[in-house]
């Protein structure tokens, strides 16, 4: 019998991921329907006023989102094992965890799972690829922060793109996302990095043409 070749290892598809932390928070759901026919993830940003110094949504608003598209949690919180059920209740399709909390991540990312959603870890610019090495066959994805996490309209940090090369050098068809500071020329950088998920906030939201600006990430 004739052997056959094994497929080769495909990227995952590009996707964009508008951040609803530069929308209009007054109309969130207009704010999504004016972008959700030409994306393909909803970025929510939750932050705690501990981990990062910002304070934005939980779960009774993510539960209150009127939209088809995936919805990516990204906790930049402390003690988000307090919330992940929450989180997975109101409809997160991803839950994305910091590797700089305390606690057991580990498990947090399996409990992630268990609940039925995607479980992604997020490092900070000064954050190596090596402090998470040793969780990448709990997660799902892979957000590489290309600004301090906190607030959007950031200038994107250069030094994300090693990191995401490595990631992508040794995991072929993992998801990596890169947030912070993406725009047409960034987002190029990232997708030639390895990157496959483009969060961007203030680049689509305070664009003339929303669509344009997603259109020109996808490159
Ligand atoms: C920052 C958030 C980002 C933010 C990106 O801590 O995690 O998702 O919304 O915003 P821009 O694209 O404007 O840098
Ligand atoms: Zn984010």
């Amino acid at each position: 019998m004739k052997i056959l070749p094994s497929p080769p290892l495909l990227p995952p598809l590009l996707k964009i991921a508008p951040s609803i932390l530069s929308a209009d928070f007054g109309k969130l759901n207009e704010e999504i329907a004016s972008i959700e026919k030409f994306s393909d993830w909803l970025h929510i940003d939750v932050m705690d006023n501990h981990f990062v110094s910002n304070l934005t949504i939980g779960a009774p608003v993510l539960r209150n989102l009127k939209t088809k598209l995936f919805r990516d949690a990204h906790l930049m919180v402390d003690n988000p094992e307090n919330l992940l059920a929450d989180f997975a209740k109101a409809g997160a399709d991803a839950i994305t965890i910091h590797a700089e909390i305390e606690g057991n991540i580990g498990e947090m990312l399996e409990k992630i799972r268990s609940l039925g959603c995607q479980a992604g870890i997020s490092i900070k610019p000064e954050t190596p690829v090596s402090a998470i090495e040793k969780f990448l066959s709990k997660v799902d994805l892979v957000l590489v922060m290309s600004v301090e996490p906190g607030f959007g309209g950031q200038e994107f940090l250069e030094s994300a793109l090693p990191k995401i090369r490595e990631l992508r050098k040794k995991n072929p068809e993992l998801d990596i996302s890169v947030d912070g500071g993406v725009n047409a020329e960034t987002a190029k950088l990232a997708r030639e990095a390895g990157a496959n998920i483009l969060v961007a906030g203030n680049y689509i939201f305070k664009a003339e043409s929303r669509e344009g600006a997603i259109e020109k990430l996808r490159g």
